[in-house]
């Protein structure tokens, strides 16, 4: 004590050496010499917190105490209503004769370990044990960029997260042939690429508090391939279209060649118009030298492809009308020898006079007639 009288007028530095004997080592030797009983140590429960929360250090007093204080690990952070500690997240909460109270604010990872509240009262020595635990939500700290890669090659992506507990790491992808779930590895690797495997890839970093998600887009490029490439009949002066389309990433360009001419957007009659995916020639007005063969080229960084398209000469549509005119002419004129036949049939049907009269075994054949011959025009008609 006598000596602990020196250290209150002395330095920091000799206080806290001063503290820890008066409350460290007597209460340890204390536990020992007297036993169990003597002492009334308590193990509280762990505290977890999140890191930037406050967390609240509390012990119970009683009896007539002497000293107390609060440490983190074996430096000591309040003495009593004194603050030793120079963090100024630490502040007193309550001091008073059943309550010791203290507070630490916008907790860190560093703060994480034991905490002892030391009680010195006149009976006996009481230490109350504090494990803090911090958690941090998950946080994405390195993660792959977008990216654009040729289809064949070696791909792989990294998504590096931290926090408390360790985070669990899972890919999801968005792609062309649909959303699947990935790898659980922080490394996602993709052996030779297909085009296929292009799109949106979504990693999520996850503990017990939160998740954290990054995403990015892996664009494969590939050379053209091109689809389509129809022959088209046009007549003489109408409109001729011809199209072409390419599949490609980057998106291709298009040439268009008469044989081995090239054909530009403006040429006399001529419109290119490229959109996209497609490449579509038009050809406004169709002269007798337009007639022939088209070759579409597709182009971009990674290669090119070709389609030919020929454009040929289909007849007059005035030689297809007169056809059709000739047939309903033909159908016409059958239609009204079948109903003339009909009413010849009917008549001679209606007229019972004359069956009997005459020679009914030839009437009646003549009758059975009739109406096979009415039978055989309808049936004609129908074709
Ligand atoms: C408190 O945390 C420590 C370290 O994480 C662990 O060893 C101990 O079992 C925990 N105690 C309780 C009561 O949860
Ligand atoms: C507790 O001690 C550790 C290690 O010395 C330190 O990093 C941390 O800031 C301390 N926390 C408080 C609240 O004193
Ligand atoms: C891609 O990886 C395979 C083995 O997985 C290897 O044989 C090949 O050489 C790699 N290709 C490139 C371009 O690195
Ligand atoms: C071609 O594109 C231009 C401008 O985009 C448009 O005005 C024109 O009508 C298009 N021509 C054809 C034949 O689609
Ligand atoms: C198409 O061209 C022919 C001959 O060059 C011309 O007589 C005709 O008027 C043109 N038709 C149109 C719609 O421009
Ligand atoms: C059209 O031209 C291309 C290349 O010039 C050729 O390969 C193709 O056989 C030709 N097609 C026809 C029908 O002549
Ligand atoms: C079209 O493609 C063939 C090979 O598929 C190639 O030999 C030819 O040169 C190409 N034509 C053009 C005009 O690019």
């Amino acid at each position: 004590m006598r000596v602990c009288g020196y250290c209150a007028t002395s330095w920091n530095r000799l206080l806290v050496i001063c503290l820890r004997l008066l409350f460290i080592v007597p209460a340890g030797l204390h536990v020992r010499s007297q036993g169990d009983s003597q002492s009334d140590n308590k193990v509280m429960d762990n505290v977890t917190v999140r890191q930037g929360e406050t967390v609240f250090l509390s012990c119970s007093q009683g009896d007539v105490v002497t000293h107390t204080a609060w440490l983190n690990r074996s430096s000591i952070l309040y003495a009593g209503v004194d603050k030793w500690s120079v963090d100024p997240r630490v502040s007193l909460v309550t001091f008073n004769r059943d309550e010791f109270t203290i507070k630490i604010e916008n907790v860190d990872v560093s703060d994480e370990g034991l905490y002892v509240c030391a009680v010195q009262t006149s009976s006996r020595p009481r230490t109350t044990f504090v494990h803090i635990i911090v958690q941090v939500p998950p946080k994405i700290i390195d993660f792959s960029k977008d990216m654009v890669v040729n289809e064949g090659t070696n791909v792989t992506l990294m998504c590096l997260a931290n926090g408390k507990p360790e985070p669990a790491i899972n890919w999801r992808v968005h792609s062309l042939s649909g959303g699947s779930v990935g790898s659980d590895d922080e490394y996602l690797d993709i052996p030779s690429i297909s085009r296929h495997k292009a799109g949106e890839y979504e990693c999520m970093a996850a503990n017990d508090i939160a998740a954290d998600t990054r995403t990015l887009r892996l664009v494969v490029n590939y050379p053209p391939s091109v689809l389509g490439g129809r022959d088209i009949g046009v007549t003489l002066g109408q409109r001729g279209v011809l199209q072409c389309e390419a599949d490609a990433v980057p998106a291709a360009t298009f040439e268009w060649y008469r044989d081995d001419r090239r054909i530009f957007n403006g040429f006399d009659g001529i419109e290119i118009n490229d959109s996209g995916t497609f490449s579509k020639l038009t050809l406004f007005n169709v002269s007798e030298t337009d007639y022939g063969n088209y070759t579409c080229v597709a182009i971009n960084k990674l290669g090119s492809a070709n389609t030919s398209i020929v454009l040929y000469e289909v007849i007059e549509p005035t030689s297809s009308t007169l056809l059709q005119v000739e047939t309903t002419s033909f159908l016409e004129m059958t239609s009204s020898a079948l109903e003339q036949t009909a009413t010849e049939c009917s008549q001679l049907w209606e007229e019972p006079g004359a069956v009997q009269d005459g020679n009914s075994g030839t009437s009646g054949t003549y009758t059975s007639l009739c109406l096979l011959l009415i039978l055989t025009l309808q049936l004609l008609l129908k074709f």
